[in-house]
């Protein structure tokens, strides 16, 4: 197992000294809207999205523990000041310390493919997973998600198109490109290598209310990483 390198940054908040509900303005100093990147990797989306997004505070979450450092070390670096890191899994986030409707967006940006068919049931992004993330977001609030599995995208597109109380905001369930909106490492590398991206953008709608979650609260849970995971 790889060494956890202490991660000591203003733009860093250790989860132990969160409060259980996450306070923007205590920690950002400041009333504004609040985005969340979940697996921002090394932070090459984060930065961009926040230097374009000067009025937006962004929480970029990881369960990585060098890309959370190196997330933080480009942000300082860069100046940028609207962004908190946090080594938290995106489950626990979301359940624990963000209340319904509080984001005005949510990015998945290549996330853990697991593309075996024997593996998919691993993949973040399924119905109970968007069910609580969509909860998550304020009417009007968007969330983009982006692959270059095909097939995970598929999925995760199925899902939305059953959420009346969602708008496309593209010509098509995905897109190959969306102008202004930044590339992360992953989406640099596939695309580098001329694998397709695919992109997807929603809205929650502002006035149709979203459904009901299904899952029951006293079944819900999360699965942190499994213990000798080699991902710190
Ligand atoms: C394939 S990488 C992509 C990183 C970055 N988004 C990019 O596009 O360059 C997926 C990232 O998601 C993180 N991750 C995976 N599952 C997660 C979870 N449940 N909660 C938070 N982060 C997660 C991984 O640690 C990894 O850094």
């Amino acid at each position: 197992m790889q060494r956890v390198i202490p991660i000591v940054s203003p733009c860093f908040v250790p989860v132990e000294h969160m409060p259980l509900t996450f306070d923007g303005p205590a920690v950002f100093g400041r009333s504004a809207p609040l985005a969340v990147e979940i697996g921002c990797g090394t932070g090459h989306f984060i930065l961009e999205r926040a230097r374009q997004q000067p009025e937006t505070d962004f929480l970029a979450i990881d369960i990585y523990n060098k890309g959370c450092l190196k997330t933080c070390r480009k942000l300082e670096a860069a100046g940028v000041g609207n962004v908190r890191v946090l080594r938290i899994e995106a489950r626990e986030l979301l359940e624990r310390a963000i209340p319904n409707t509080t984001l005005q967006a949510i990015y998945i940006n290549c996330p853990d493919p697991w593309p075996k068919q024997r593996h998919r049931e691993r993949r973040l992004v399924n119905q109970e997973f968007l069910e609580l993330a969509l909860h998550r977001l304020v009417p009007g609030g968007e969330l983009f998600f982006s692959s270059d599995q095909c097939d995970y995208v598929e999925q995760v597109t199925a899902l939305l198109a059953g959420i009346p109380a969602l708008r496309n905001q593209l010509s098509a369930p995905f897109v190959y490109a969306l102008p202004g909106y930044p590339l992360s490492k992953y989406m640099r590398r596939f695309l580098d290598q001329g694998l397709p991206m695919h992109f997807v953008h929603v809205r929650r709608d502002p006035v149709i209310p979203l459904p009901p979650r299904s899952t029951p609260e006293s079944a819900r849970g999360f699965r942190s990483r499994r213990p000798g995971s080699n991902h710190e």
